[in-house]
């Protein structure tokens, strides 16, 4: 039994008067898909920015073991290591594809441009790899050199998609990828979504506000409140049979909607 990839604990941050995080631990393991849900102001995002080394917490730790089996602390890491973690290891989707593209770059581009930072030099290969995950996207090949603007959203979406699982990455950090778009087209990207966390058995920590994007994706939940978790589990446990009264509050309220 492998240990876990990502593993954190005492997780503090404060914003002035808000306790962005309180007291939170999370470990994920290899292959794992894990769900945060929790209302708006929860803390879901800073929760996801810290364990990826985009925010400090005021304290606790958040360790990660590499695929050599080394573990480490994020928070002593370089900036330049985390750096090149986030481009190798990591990836990260944001809720916003523009925060994750490059909008003055073709989706081509956007692809091929990863690769390169991974060392990728030959052009020919990069076109190929790019071509072949804009198709994995069901991003028509002759997109290939077409602006990131000219596309839909959910388009957008799944190009981020590609521009981050084009290099393999072990873990990836998913902030709301469906929020903000059509049902019909958050249906098809969650199916996208699973197949392709299947297919390169990725260990995905994943925020959202679907408990059916959640029951159909993640393997565990965690719930926040307040900038605590409230609770975790199975997703069928947590979702079939709640123990807070807030989760009970969230399921229900759900299945009213
Ligand atoms: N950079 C910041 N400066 C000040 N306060 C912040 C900052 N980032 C987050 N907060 C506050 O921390 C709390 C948690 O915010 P966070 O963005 O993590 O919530 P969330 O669960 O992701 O919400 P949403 O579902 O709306 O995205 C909120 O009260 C928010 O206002
Ligand atoms: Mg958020």
């Amino acid at each position: 039994m492998s240990g876990p990839i990502l593993s954190a604990s005492g997780l503090n941050l404060r914003f002035g008067a808000v306790r962005a995080l309180d007291d939170v631990a999370i470990d994920i393991y290899p292959g794992e898909v894990v769900a945060i849900v929790g209302e708006s102001g929860s803390g879901k995002t800073t929760l996801m920015r810290t364990l990826s080394g985009l925010q400090a917490p005021d304290s606790g730790s958040v360790l990660y073991t590499g695929p050599d089996g080394v573990t480490e602390d994020i928070q002593l890491m370089s900036e330049a290591a985390r750096r090149r973690l986030m481009r190798t290891d990591w990836g990260y989707v944001h809720q916003n594809p523009r925060d994750g593209l490059r909008m003055g770059v073709s989706a081509g581009g956007n692809v091929g441009e990863r690769l390169m930072s991974v060392g990728a030099r030959h052009y020919g290969d990069i076109r190929k790899a790019a071509i072949e995950w804009l198709t994995k996207v069901e991003i028509d090949a002759s997109r290939i050199d077409s602006m990131p603007r000219t596309f839909s959203g959910g388009m957008q979406q799944r190009l981020q998609i590609a521009r981050t699982l084009v290099t393999h990455p072990r873990l990836v950090f998913m902030d709301e990828p469906t929020g903000g778009l059509d049902v019909s087209v958050q249906a098809k990207l969650l199916d996208l979504i699973r197949a392709l966390v299947a297919e390169l058995g990725l260990a995905v920590l994943f925020v959202t506000h679907d408990i059916a994007a959640a029951r159909l994706l993640a393997h565990r939940i965690l719930v926040m409140r307040h900038g605590q978790v409230v609770e975790q589990g199975l997703t069928d446990r947590v979702l079939d049979d709640p123990q807070h009264p807030y989760t009970q509050l969230l399921v229900t309220s759900v299945l009213a909607a």
